[in-house]
This record gives C-alpha cells, sequence and structure tokens, in this order.
C-alpha cells in the first residue's frame, strides 16, 4: 500500500477538510480544539502531497457560507489561518512551496488580506508543489462573479459571446492557471460536495473517507492515493477494451 507509481499519482487533490468539530466533540473538547487539530493535519498533508509527487493541493480552508457560523468560531478560524501564515509562510517557502488563494477577495479583513498577498508573492517564483487555499470561497459565487466579468467585457464590446467558451470560463474563474483537480476527497464521512469546485471537479473521481480531518494522517492520505490508482478514468469515452471493441 506504500508503494506509489508516480504514473497514478494525481496532479491535482483537493480536500474537503470536514469533522473538525466532531473530532472535538467526541473527546469532549471545544470546536476551536478541533480546528487547531486541523491545522496540524494540513502540515502534514501538505508534506504527504509533496512526497508522494501531487503538484497542486487545493485545501477548503473557509467556505463562503462560514460566515453563518457562529463569531467566536469564525474569529477562531480567522485567528488559525493568520497565525497559520505567519508561522508556517518562511517552512513553507523553503520547501519550495507555492501558495495561491481562490476565493472572494472583496471585503475580507484588512489584517488578512495582506497576508494572503504575501503568502501569494513570497512564494511566487517557488517550483515545488502549489497549495491553492479556498478562502471564503463557494462555487457558486466564483461562477457568478467571473460572469459578472465576462457579461461586462461583452457589454463594453471586448468580448464576443462566440468567445464564451468552456476554455475561456476556465481560464477566467479563479483557479485559472490551475488544472482541474483529479480527485476530490472528503473526510468525516459525509458525502457532499458542498459548493467546492463544482464546475472544476466535472471530471474528478470523488473519495469520501470516514476520519475527522484531524485524524487524516499521513498514512490515510497514501491510502486514498493508492486507491485512486486503482480507479479507471474514461472523461466520458469508453474503457480501453470496448475501444478496442468498438475499433475492430
Ligand atoms: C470543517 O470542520 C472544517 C472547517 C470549516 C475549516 C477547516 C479549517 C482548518 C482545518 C484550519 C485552518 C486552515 C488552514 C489552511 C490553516 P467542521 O467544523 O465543519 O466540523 P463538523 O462538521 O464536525 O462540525
Amino acid at each position: 500500500m506504500n508503494q506509489l507509481s508516480p504514473s497514478t499519482v494525481p496532479a491535482h487533490v483537493a480536500i474537503i477538510m470536514d469533522g473538525n468539530g466532531r473530532w472535538a466533540n467526541a473527546r469532549g473538547l471545544p470546536r476551536a480544539m478541533g480546528h487547531r487539530k486541523g491545522v496540524e493535519a494540513v502540515r502534514e498533508a501538505v508534506k504527504t502531497a509533496a512526497e508522494c509527487g501531487v503538484s497542486y493541493l487545493t485545501l477548503f480552508a473557509f467556505s463562503s457560507e462560514n460566515w453563518n457560523r457562529p463569531e467566536s468560531e469564525v474569529s477562531d478560524l480567522m485567528g488559525l489561518l493568520k497565525t497559520f501564515i505567519r508561522r508556517d509562510l518562511a517552512v513553507l517557502h523553503k520547501q519550495n512551496v507555492r501558495i495561491r488563494v481562490i476565493g472572494d477577495r472583496a471585503n475580507l479583513a484588512s489584517d488578512i488580506l495582506p497576508l494572503l498577498l504575501e503568502a501569494e508573492e513570497t512564494t511566487r517564483g517557488n517550483s515545488g508543489i502549489t497549495l491553492v487555499i479556498a478562502f471564503n470561497y463557494g462555487s457558486r459565487d466564483e461562477i457568478a462573479r467571473t460572469v459578472r466579468k465576462l457579461a461586462e467585457e461583452v457589454a463594453a464590446g471586448r468580448l464576443d459571446p462566440s468567445q464564451l467558451t468552456s476554455e475561456r470560463i476556465s481560464a477566467s474563474l479563479d483557479t485559472a492557471d490551475i488544472p482541474d483537480p483529479d480527485l476530490v476527497i472528503r473526510t468525516s464521512g459525509e458525502e457532499r460536495l458542498s459548493n467546492f469546485l463544482l464546475w472544476q471537479a466535472a471530471y474528478a473521481e470523488l473519495m469520501f473517507v470516514p476520519e475527522y480531518w484531524p485524524d487524516f494522517t499521513r498514512d490515510t492520505f497514501r491510502t486514498a492515493l493508492a486507491r485512486y490508482a486503482a480507479r479507471e478514468r474514461r472523461f466520458g469515452g469508453l474503457q480501453p477494451a470496448a475501444t478496442l471493441a468498438v475499433g475492430s
């Protein structure tokens, strides 16, 4: 299970890190402790993805819907993200990690946006794994912002509606220049996409694992990658044997 062939490692893995609260509840701890343990799992996941040869790792850190949580929890999550960038940026930079942030940047607190921009700017030239942090992200919101942007281009006469191809739309989303995810993992046993990368995950393999996010270890991650390697992706085509039969 521990040998992964480079040819079957997904280029882009995206993860819905779910179950921090339940992890804490199960131990009689406050939810904030679950999120704190979750940050440790984030560090381990970045290291594991890099060591396995994954090129892009996208983590759903804060959704546009998470603002509906109690103020104290929102503030805990913001604090953790800020601390993560302040404490880990130098280490990630040294590990040659490139950071990208996706999500709506409008109206972000004045102590968050500069940190996100600094993380992107500092690591822009790195050539190792790209860590994509989905922050204040929701897929429908991303698509709506993109549609508005493109509609403005059309209204200004800079874009003809015939140029609105799926490639053009992909290239206008927050994830422009990032390949579509090959594998989307959700932890905690829930089986939903929850407004995460809806456009980009059109052909992704979906994997739902029972572990709560704080328990998502190097071994759990490697097992998921091994399970992915055994899947057959057809992208709407036929499986190889059927293709042969049709062709012969
Ligand atoms: C889901 O657990 C997790 C989140 C809403 C946030 C994930 C955030 C982190 C792991 C920490 C910050 C991230 C980075 C990149 C430093 P939940 O609270 O929905 O758990 P529950 O469903 O069990 O209540």
